[in-house]
């Protein structure tokens, strides 16, 4: 499934989900693959692009980064946050091919794996686009955190089963062995995989939580729902939590599977 937005999401998921998650692991990931300076690189589904930024810082200026989306309201964000970095934003799925001349040193995807309709397709497609030793890495959770547990488990009560069941799918999805043998079958070599684990702290529950929920793709749903409906989530998402929360500030761990192979 593609992010469906409503106009401010992006910028909410960039001030709010980033610089807890999406930006932490980008850089580990971005370390794991290690760009080199004058390097070409493809960031698939770069969302607001945070880690096309951070390779662009690398293996600029000779080098080159692209960043591909399905989603345009992600790329219209990610182009404003790249002022003054001559990124390649590229409106596409990631079953077609970025660019038909490039050979790419390196084609990173950090959580959209799990959204790739057709995983096959998806992963012959990147793998035709490596040139010769050039490494493909993807990155998917690993499982649930205590957090999302406890959010989805709310949301199934409250809300309802099919909105938990979205919400839950990047955490549900295939884990790091199939996914490695999903690279076995594509035709790379030298697979490997890394777990990757950050302390994640929210200093205020009830304040996140509702900016959590505007950033999904769910949105639209969640934004339909009754404030007293909102209340009763916040409410049991915290009972669920109790253990790990102090004065409202949740601390817990979380972690990432890296999987990388070479053309
Ligand atoms: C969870 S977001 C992660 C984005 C980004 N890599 C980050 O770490 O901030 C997943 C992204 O993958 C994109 N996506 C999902 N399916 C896609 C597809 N088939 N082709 C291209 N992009 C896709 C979504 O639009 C979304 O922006």
């Amino acid at each position: 499934m593609t992010f469906q937005f409503t106009d401010d999401a992006p910028a909410i998921y960039d001030r709010v989900l980033v610089p807890l998650w999406f930006g932490r692991w980008a850089a580990a990931l971005v370390d794991l693959v290690d760009p080199k300076p004058g390097e070409q690189v493809l960031d698939v589904g770069c969302a607001t692009g945070v880690a096309t930024r951070l390779i662009y810082d690398r293996v600029a200026p000779a080098g080159r980064v692209d960043g591909m989306d399905a989603n345009p309201k992600m790329l219209a964000q990610a182009q404003k946050l790249s002022e003054g970095r001559p990124i390649a934003w590229i409106r596409s799925d990631v079953t077609q091919r970025a660019d038909p001349d490039e050979g790419y040193d390196a084609i990173l995807s950090q959580f959209g794996y799990h959204a790739f309709a057709d995983k096959p397709v998806a992963l012959a497609s990147l793998t035709a686009q490596l040139a010769p030793r050039g490494r493909l890495a993807c990155s998917i959770w690993d499982g649930h955190s205590v957090y999302t547990s406890a959010l989805c488990k709310a949301v199934a009560r409250i809300v309802s089963p099919d909105l938990a069941a979205q919400l839950a799918a990047p955490r549900e999805a295939q884990g790091p062995e199939q996914l490695a043998q999903d690279f076995l079958a594509a035709g790379l070599r030298d697979v490997r995989m890394t777990r990757q684990e950050r302390t994640i702290d929210i200093p205020d529950l009830r304040d996140f939580l509702p900016q959590h929920l505007a950033a999904t793709p769910q949105t639209g749903l969640f934004g339909a729902a009754d404030p007293c409906l909102r209340d009763a989530l916040v409410a049991e998402v915290e009972s669920h939590l109790a253990p790990y929360l102090q004065d409202g500030r949740l601390v817990y761990t979380d972690a990432v599977h890296v999987v990388m192979g070479y053309r």
